[in-house]
């Protein structure tokens, strides 16, 4: 008989579920290699900028509003979120290893209350970026990420509910769509670059980086995610054979496209940099 917990570890016994629990298992393991890439980079970017030089050190990097003279609150914000971004998308994906939750249940625990307690400090500090500095591509821009920071507050506080009434399948399912929005940034990223890489850059206007794709992609960075994780949650759930290979079918696709994404991003825009 087949057992189905509500993260990625289906426990196996026929082969759709076994092909179902491989596409996320080869998802995640893509997912895994590019977050720590793109936290190795923003360490190696922003630690040595801060170290050497403090606040003003931010100017010298490639974000157009990195330093502002006399704006004290918002030099500390964007350092503050930086910084912790590191340990954000390098914490993420342990949190998401079976074994390391099974056998280590401690160090989840710290891990998970680092997570959420940073992802939610993260946000607010993003809120007063975007609305007192602005960020790139325009008003949907300003919109969709200022959305994302709500979507991971809200998550964050269920998968803390949940987690304290001991009700583990449902925390894990908030947990790993907590996963899905706070990734949200990395998303853009690889999914900008993969689209560059695939079109050349169709619907992007490089001057304003505004166009139909990126207003498109700031909201479909955090929802095509979620929704895919939730058709991949209702496969779970499914007793037939048919739906749970369409779904694997469909992981694995979109693993290859996190795979490429990964590659462009990081060729093309995160070791440059460096
Ligand atoms: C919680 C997950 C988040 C992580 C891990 C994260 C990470 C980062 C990183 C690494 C940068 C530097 C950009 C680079 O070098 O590529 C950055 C910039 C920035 N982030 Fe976030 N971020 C997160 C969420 C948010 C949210 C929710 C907001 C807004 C509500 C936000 C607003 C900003 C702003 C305004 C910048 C300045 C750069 C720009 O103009 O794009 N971030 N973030």
């Amino acid at each position: 008989m087949t057992t189905v917990t509500s993260d990625m570890s289906v426990q196996p016994g026929r082969w759709p579920d076994r092909l179902l629990q491989f596409s996320g298992v080869l998802w995640f393991f893509c997912a895994a290699i590019g977050q720590w890439i793109f936290a190795y980079y923003v360490a190696a970017l922003y630690i040595p900028l801060l170290a050497r030089k403090g606040l003003p050190g931010l100017g010298d990097s490639h974000l157009p509003d990195g330093y502002i003279p006399g704006d004290a609150l918002g030099n500390l914000a964007i350092a503050i979120h930086v910084v912790i971004a590191v340990i954000i998308i390098s914490g993420g994906p342990l949190q998401l290893i079976p074994q390391i939750r099974n056998r280590f249940p401690g160090f989840h625990r710290l891990v998970g209350r680092t997570y959420m307690i940073t992802a939610v400090i993260t946000s607010a500090a993003g809120l007063y970026l975007v609305w007192t500095r602005g960020v790139v591509g325009g008003q949907a821009g300003h919109i969709a990420i200022s959305l994302d920071a709500i979507l991971i507050i809200s998550f964050a506080a269920i998968a803390v509910r949940f987690a304290i009434a001991r009700k583990i399948d449902q925390h894990r399912r908030w947990a790993m769509r907590l996963f899905m929005v706070v990734s949200a940034v990395w998303f853009f990223r690889i999914g900008m670059m993969f689209w560059f890489m695939a079109t050349g850059g169709v619907g992007i206007d490089t001057e304003t980086f505004t166009g139909p794709f990126i207003t498109f992609w700031y909201f479909g960075q955090m929802f095509v995610p979620l929704i895919i994780l939730e058709i991949y949650f209702r496969a779970q759930d499914q007793s037939g054979g048919a739906p749970k290979l369409a779904v694997a079918l469909l992981v694995t696709l979109a693993a290859g496209a996190t795979a490429i994404g990964i590659f462009a991003a990081t060729m093309g825009m995160w070791f440059p940099r460096l």
